[in-house]
């Protein structure tokens, strides 16, 4: 097989893009160079997408074309390269802004990922508009990136944080979100899609919730830009994040889309170059949006990276691929039922293909290690969630979590790997 870079075509992303078809998963697969990778030996089977997702064609081909062809800093130079670098990464944004349907690219702050994005916010909007005595509601259900940073800012204010509980389903208890409401209450922010779970949480009705206590929400979207649509106006959210090696995008780039009339509002982040005005020592003053959020020279080939992946999204019937993946999410709850003594962990009415689960008493990582033997990637541990481990009494879990490229043949490989865990361990 040739090695990708054999075949990088150095063509401008819009020059590959082709129009949708409808979604066929051997195609598909053929985008991602890596799933033809074998591992010990093993036809791989990735099945670690909630950790990080692999990188079509289209994706490396723009960085290489950046790199190779238009690399220059961005909003600083008066040179041909550095104009082109600065229209492609300010490109990029606009179809950020086009792919969650913003009102606006100044909604589009780019950052490292999600954990980047939560940290903003905390230290922007909470540290200017949470005070002593104030409430902020997050759940049972985070992963750790939207707890700790609300955790450190109510410490430091003398704040509280109020917890939406879950039941053994791993859904929200709406009826107890309800009554976490008080007039101190500054801010919701709640996971769109859990990591360890896979629950679709309903967004748009939490959010209604909120509105009626005329509280502002963030959504941790990490989970759910890989899975389905998103539409911010739709569910009407203050705030939302996203990181973009979970969307097929390079890792080191990130979305945090933020009402505009928040964002005006809000201090900036980092100070360094690009996010002022002017600078005096006795007087700065502070760049537009979305500058002023955007410190030192950005990760210019990340954004590139991530319009391409958006444009990848864009070319492959989406809607298409979250039908097939909900259908290989069936099967495979079906295949992991019938292993002897497993317990599945997460069984929402409404979820995405995330299967985290413990085998009777074996140690995850046993599990993990055994099922590494047999090709299969899959995550063990606490997965960053903590809180949802103790939920269930237990210390860590295995996770198998799903993209759109993956096939009943990694599921298959999956459960005979769990047999041989099964063997060795039971
Ligand atoms: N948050 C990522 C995961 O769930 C890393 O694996």
């Amino acid at each position: 097989m040739n090695s990708p870079l054999d075949i990088l075509t150095l063509q401008p992303p819009e020059a590959i893009a082709r129009p949708a078809q409808p979604f066929d998963v051997r195609r598909i697969r053929a985008d991602f160079p890596i799933l033809g990778e074998r591992v010990r030996g093993q036809p791989l089977a990735y099945l670690d997408n909630g950790a990080t997702a692999q990188k079509p064609y289209a994706v490396i081909d723009a960085l290489a074309h950046y790199y190779a062809t238009q690399n220059a800093n961005v909003h600083r130079g008066v040179h041909h390269l550095s104009q082109v670098a600065t229209d492609a990464y300010e490109a990029a944004r606009r179809k950020v802004a086009s792919f969650i349907n913003a009102a606006s690219d100044r909604e589009i702050i780019f950052v490292r990922g999600t954990t980047e994005g939560i940290n903003l916010i905390a230290q922007t909007f909470g540290r200017e508009g949470v005070g002593e005595g104030d409430e902020i509601i997050v759940s049972e259900m985070e992963h750790h990136s939207n707890i700790v940073p609300w955790w450190m800012l109510c410490r430091e204010k003398g704040a509280k944080l109020r917890v939406i509980p879950m039941n053994d389903r791993g859904e929200f208890r709406l009826d107890a979100y309800k009554t976490l409401f008080s007039p101190r209450t500054k801010l919701v922010s709640f996971v769109h899609i859990s990591n360890v779970l896979g629950t679709v949480n309903p967004a748009a009705e939490m959010v209604g919730i909120a509105r009626e206590h005329g509280v502002p929400v963030h959504i941790d979207g990490a989970q759910a830009v890989p899975h389905q649509r998103v539409d911010v106006r739709e569910i009407d959210c203050d705030f939302y994040t996203f990181s973009g090696h979970k969307m097929f995008a390079p890792t080191g780039i990130g979305v945090l889309y933020g009402r505009e009339t928040l964002l005006e509002s809000m201090p900036p982040y980092h100070g360094g170059g690009s996010m002022i005005q002017h600078v005096d020592f006795d007087e700065i003053t502070y760049a537009d949006l979305p500058n002023k959020f955007e410190a030192g020279t950005p990760n210019i080939a990340g954004s590139i990276g991530l319009g391409a992946a958006i444009d990848y999204l864009n070319s492959i019937d989406f809607d298409g691929a979250a039908r097939y993946e909900a259908q290989l999410l069936e099967y495979a709850h079906a295949a992991l039922r019938a292993v002897p003594d497993l317990k599945l962990i997460g069984t929402a009415k409404h979820k995405v293909g995330v299967l985290s689960f413990v085998l009777s008493d074996i140690h995850p990582h046993d599990a993990g290690t055994i099922l590494d033997l047999a090709g299969v990637a899959v995550r063990a541990g606490h997965h960053c969630a903590q809180p949802i481990m103790k939920h269930y009494d237990i210390p860590a879990a295995t996770r198998a979590s799903l993209a759109f490229y993956n096939t009943r043949e990694d599921i298959d490989a999956l459960v005979r790997g769990l047999h041989k865990v099964r063997k060795v361990f039971g």
